[in-house]
């Protein structure tokens, strides 16, 4: 039996019954390090964090209702597989594993990350073709822009429930991709799941933010109104939200809340921006604080 025949007969998508792939659902969330951290170390129940990770009870419960064939992980590398040596804007992991890197308190304990080399090589065929120049990455250690919102949404499993495609954006190094293009991509990535010959559910996820500004004279900036608005019209709006430069960013939601862009990617995936269904919002969580930061969550089905 081939690799992809044994991919459809152990397809678990309980939607649609075409050989095709299709996005599901996306899922927004932040990543902050320090999450990771508390989890790792038995702290979730401690005052500080109980809230933070109430807001992910029925995240929990909705992946395992709603277990994907693929994630699609949209996040940013923190200078730990890329550095100031070399800037890919766009970066897909084609791996069939990715390894927990060691940022400076040893590798955070947490199942190794199996990728799913024929999608993504597929992904990279049909977005490079559709005019998005990616970097394509065949081995890379991943950060906790991509493991926090694994633990987030699973918590802390034997094995991650399905494979994941990395796929990393620049956000660290200006210049950083626009609004607009990280939301034209996410459409690319759309129409490139689309054309794959195979019956999977693939969920897109979008991770980082919320407001955060983590060095310099605003350290510890948050921007409740501005993080809530976003939130507004990621889902009701999001070709206008899109449009918003990097300067508003910056300025309302400090030098690091530049990682939300990220979410664009996955919103742009959704089925409603090329005329389909508006998506159904299944839950909305925004807390502060986390570490430096405000934390923000959302997640969104396609209808059926
Ligand atoms: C922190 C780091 C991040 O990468 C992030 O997105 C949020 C917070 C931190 O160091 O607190
Ligand atoms: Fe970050």
């Amino acid at each position: 039996m081939s690799a992809k025949m044994a991919t459809r007969r152990n397809s678990t998508s309980r939607r649609g019954s075409t050989d095709m792939a299709r996005i599901t659902a996306s899922v927004y969330t932040s990543h902050v390090p320090a999450v990771g951290a508390a989890l790792d170390q038995g702290k979730t129940h401690e005052p500080y964090w109980q809230p933070l990770f109430a807001g992910y009870e029925y995240s929990k419960q909705w992946l395992k209702d709603n277990k994907p064939d693929v994630i699609f992980l949209v996040y940013n590398d923190h200078a730990t597989a890329f550095s100031l040596d070399m800037i890919p804007t766009f970066a897909l992991g084609t791996a069939a594993n990715y390894a927990i890197a060691d940022e400076g308190w040893g590798p955070r304990p947490v199942p190794p990350v199996v990728g799913h080399p024929e999608l993504a090589a597929h992904i990279a065929q049909s977005v490079i073709q559709d005019d998005f120049d990616l970097t394509i990455v065949n081995r890379m250690e991943v950060d906790h822009g991509l493991t926090v919102p694994l633990s987030l949404m699973c918590g802390q499993p034997q094995a991650w429930p399905c494979p994941v495609i990395p796929f990393a954006v620049n956000v660290v190094q200006y210049p950083v991709p626009s609004g607009r293009r990280c939301f034209q991509l996410g459409q690319a990535i759309r129409r490139a799941v689309e054309s794959y010959d195979g019956d999977l559910n693939v969920q897109i996820w979008g991770t980082g933010g919320m407001s955060h500004q983590l060095q310099g004279p605003r350290a510890g900036l948050i921007n409740r109104d501005w993080d809530n608005a976003f939130l507004d019209k990621l889902i009701a709006d999001p070709e206008a939200l899109a449009a918003i430069p990097h300067i508003d960013y910056v300025r309302e939601a400090g030098s690091e809340g530049i990682e939300l862009v990220m979410w664009l990617i996955a919103r742009g995936a959704m089925a409603d921006v090329k005329g389909g269904p508006a998506p159904l919002v299944k839950h909305r969580f925004y807390h502060v604080p986390a570490s430096n930061t405000a934390i923000g969550h959302l997640i969104m089905e396609n209808p059926e």
